[in-house]
C-alpha cells in the first residue's frame, strides 16, 4: 500500500497499525519481570483492537521458529527499546509540569495512555491529536473499562496534514501560556516538508517557557527499503497490515535538533544506545536491532531567541 496526501486509517491498518504495534511493545515491557515500565492500559487497548498477531505477541504465544527474523533476543531488544522510549518521554512530561507547565499537547497520540496514567498536577489540560478513528477508539475503549483521565483530557480528531493549529486553539489551547509538546513515533510518517511545517506550527503556538520532545531517526535518510521489508516480513506473513517500507517517507530531511535550534528552541539529543546504557540494558547488535537503527531522543525548551 502506498501513501497518499489524504490517506486515513484505523488502528488495524496502515499507519494506525503502527500505533497498535508500539502499544503491544509497551504491554510487553509492562509485563516484563524486570519491571521496565508501567502502562496498564496498553494491553487492554491492544486486545480491543483485535489483531491476532499482536495479541499472540503480548501473550508470548507466537511460534518464533515459524517467523522469519524473530527470535527471543530481537523481541527483547524491541521491548527494551519501547521501555527506554516510554521512560524518556514520561520523564520529560514530569519535568515540564514540575517546571510549571499546565498545558500538554500529544501529537499523533495513538494508543498513548499518558493522559490516564501520569501524575499530572491538578489543573493540567492534556490535548491529544490523531486521526478521528484512532481518537474515537481509544476514548471509547478506555471508558469501557472504567479508566479515567488523570488530567483534563481534550481530544482533537484531525489529520496533522490539515489545519490542526486552528482546531487546537478552538479546543481551548491558550497560546499565551507555555505548552509541553510531544511528537513521539510520528516524524518518519510525515514527508520532510510536513515535518518542518509541524515544527513551524508548534513554534508559532508556543509561549515562552514551552517545552518540546520528539525523536530523530537518522536511518530514514539512507533508508534501506529491502532490509526493512525483509525484517518486517513477519507482519505481512501473519496478516498484519504493516509494510514499514511503504509507510515511511525516506530521504533527506532536516535534522530535528538543527531545525528546532534555528526556530529558537534550546534542545538536546540523547541516543537510544545511551539510554540503554543508563538503564543497564543490553545494547542491540546490528542483527537484533530495529531496521531503522539508532534513534536520537530530543527534548528542550523555547529559549526565545528566534
Ligand atoms: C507509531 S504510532 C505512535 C503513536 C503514539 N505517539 C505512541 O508512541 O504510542 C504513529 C501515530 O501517528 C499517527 N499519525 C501519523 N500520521 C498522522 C497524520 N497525518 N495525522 C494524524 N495522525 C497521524 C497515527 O495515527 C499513529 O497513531
Amino acid at each position: 500500500m502506498t501513501r497518499s496526501h489524504d490517506d486515513n486509517w484505523d488502528l488495524a491498518s496502515s499507519v494506525g497499525a503502527t500505533a497498535t504495534m508500539v502499544a503491544a511493545g509497551r504491554a510487553m515491557a509492562t509485563k516484563d519481570p524486570r519491571g521496565l515500565i508501567n502502562d496498564p492500559f496498553a494491553e487492554p487497548l491492544v486486545r480491543a483492537v483485535g489483531v491476532d498477531f499482536f495479541i499472540k505477541m503480548m501473550d508470548g504465544e507466537l511460534d518464533l521458529d515459524a517467523i522469519e527474523n524473530a527470535n527471543p533476543t530481537r523481541i527483547r531488544a524491541m521491548i527494551d527499546g519501547m521501555a527506554v522510549r516510554t521512560r524518556y518521554f514520561d520523564d520529560y512530561f514530569v519535568n515540564s509540569t514540575a517546571g510549571g507547565v499546565r498545558q500538554v499537547v500529544i501529537l499523533a497520540s495513538g494508543l498513548d495512555s499518558r493522559a490516564y496514567r501520569l501524575p499530572w498536577p491538578a489543573d493540567t489540560v492534556v490535548y491529544e491529536i490523531d486521526q478521528p478513528q484512532v481518537i474515537e477508539f481509544k476514548t471509547t475503549t478506555l471508558a469501557g473499562i472504567g479508566a479515567e483521565p488523570t488530567a483534563t483530557r481534550r481530544t482533537i480528531p484531525i489529520d496533522l496534514r490539515a489545519d490542526w493549529p486552528t482546531a487546537l486553539r478552538g479546543a481551548g489551547l491558550d497560546t499565551t501560556a507555555p505548552t509541553a509538546w510531544l511528537a513521539e513515533g510520528l516524524l518518519i510518517y510525515l514527508p520532510p516538508e510536513a515535518q518542518d511545517r509541524l515544527f513551524d506550527s508548534i513554534t508559532a503556538l508556543s509561549a515562552p517557557g514551552s517545552t518540546i520532545a520528539t525523536e530523530f531517526v537518522p536511518g530514514i535518510i539512507d533508508f534501506d527499503a529491502d532490509r526493512v521489508r525483509e525484517m518486517s516480513g513477519s507482519f505481512r506473513d501473519h496478516g498484519v497490515d504493516i509494510d514499514m517500507a511503504s509507510l515511511v517517507y525516506a530521504g533527506e530531511r532536516n535534522h530535528v535538533v538543527d531545525y528546532l535550534g534555528g526556530k529558537g528552541w534550546d534542545v538536546e539529543g540523547v541516543t537510544r544506545t545511551e539510554l540503554f546504557g543508563r538503564a543497564g540494558l543490553d545494547i542491540p547488535t546490528p542483527d537484533t536491532d530495529d531496521p531503522l537503527g539508532e534513534i536520537i531522543f530530543i527534548s528542550g525548551g523555547l529559549s526565545g531567541e528566534r
